[in-house]
């Protein structure tokens, strides 16, 4: 057993096993020259050949605990027919969301479009030292709606009245996209990938009196498929505040992942029969070096008699310097040494 799957699963408090969201990524000059030569970023998601090489990039250069699948979470709208585009500025930009091909989409060819997914899973999974977990990931229903509707102004602020004029649909749409997440979920564990990482970054924008509809039964359904299946899943509702205790209590995943704006004492003291997983602030990374260290050294202390995963509180920035990744695995795995 991976020592992630043995801290999701078996509680065990004595590894602190490491990885980072956007570990794969523009911080790395391998992944962007791959990049350069590669304009159009769905169409490099779906060449299974350099996914499986981006994806196993920074296991090359770390000793990490877990390679995570190259792909994207958009990968689902583009697989049920919306057009999904990356523009430098504004990141992702979807096409008109057509709700009647949406819900008459066909699963075998929903599959097929994703096939290379699963290719790039397979080949990885041959690549990769059997005690590495491999990742795979999805976007919870909520968050995927955000960008298939449109559902936030540039601000990032909820746009009410896209908000008010789709309200109505969003329970067909939510059960709809379920079944596809699931879809997806079981044939990439089915290729070879070990755990499996639902992000739904959007989860703060939720208005809080349909937090319920909206957010933990969403991702409360996606996880029971997961534990049915016997996936160890991670849960990522970035955004809850103090919300994340209820969304534990409630959806009862094997692990969580706090953001930034989470204090880890208050993690650790209220986010009960979960592994915690993740927090630092990604802008540590790119300041002055002995901050970085006492605040890495603060999560491991804070987290030290509890299952924990060393990770961030959102995705690496492009800013990083690899060279600041090497320095805070080698910490991470040092720790045990010292305590
Ligand atoms: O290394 C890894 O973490 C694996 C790959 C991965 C990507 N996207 C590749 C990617 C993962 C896990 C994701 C998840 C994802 N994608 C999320 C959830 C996590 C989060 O960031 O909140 C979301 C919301 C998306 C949608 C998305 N894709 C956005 C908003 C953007 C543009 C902004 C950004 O962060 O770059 C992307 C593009 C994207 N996805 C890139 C990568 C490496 C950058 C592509 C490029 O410009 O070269």
């Amino acid at each position: 057993m991976s020592k992630i799957t043995n801290c999701l699963l078996k509680k065990d408090i004595t590894c602190k096993p490491i990885w980072f969201m956007r570990q794969a990524g523009r911080y790395l000059p391998e992944f962007r020259k791959i990049r350069r030569n590669n304009k159009n970023f769905i169409k490099l998601c779906l060449n299974s050949r350099l996914s499986s090489e981006l994806t196993l990039q920074p296991i090359k250069r770390y000793n990490l605990d877990a390679a995570i699948i190259f792909s994207d979470i958009l990968i689902i709208p583009y697989a049920l027919g919306q057009d999904v585009s990356f523009s430098k500025y504004y990141g992702p930009k979807l096409g008109r969301f057509n709700f009647e091909s949406f819900t008459a989409k066909d699963n075998k060819e929903f599959l097929l479009n994703l096939r290379p997914v699963y290719d790039a899973i397979k080949i990885t999974r041959k690549k990769l030292k059997q005690d590495k977990s491999l990742i795979s990931f999805v976007g919870a229903p909520w968050t995927l709606m955000v960008y298939m509707l449109g559902l936030k102004t540039t601000h990032n602020k909820l746009d009410i009245k896209k908000f008010n004029l789709y309200s109505n649909k969003f329970e067909e749409i939510i059960k709809t996209l379920s079944k596809y997440i699931c879809l997806h979920i079981n044939e990439q564990h089915k290729s070879g990938s070990d755990i499996i990482q639902v992000f739904d970054s959007w989860a703060g924008l939720v208005p809080k009196k349909h937090i319920k509809n909206l957010c933990y039964q969403p991702n409360k359904e996606i996880v029971n498929f997961c534990k049915k299946k016997r996936i160890p899943v991670i849960c990522f509702p970035k955004g809850l505040s103090d919300k994340y205790k209820n969304f534990v209590q409630s959806v009862k995943p094997n692990g969580i992942n706090i953001d930034y704006d989470i204090k880890p004492k208050w993690a650790r003291d209220n986010l009960r029969n979960v592994c915690i997983q993740g927090g630092l602030h990604p802008k540590y990374l790119l300041g002055n070096e002995k901050v970085l260290k006492k605040k890495v050294n603060e999560y491991l202390k804070v987290f030290s008699n509890v299952p924990y995963i060393f990770n961030l509180g959102h995705g690496m920035l492009p800013e990083t310097k690899p060279s600041v990744v090497n320095k805070i695995v080698k910490r991470v795995g040092e720790f045990k040494n010292d305590k």
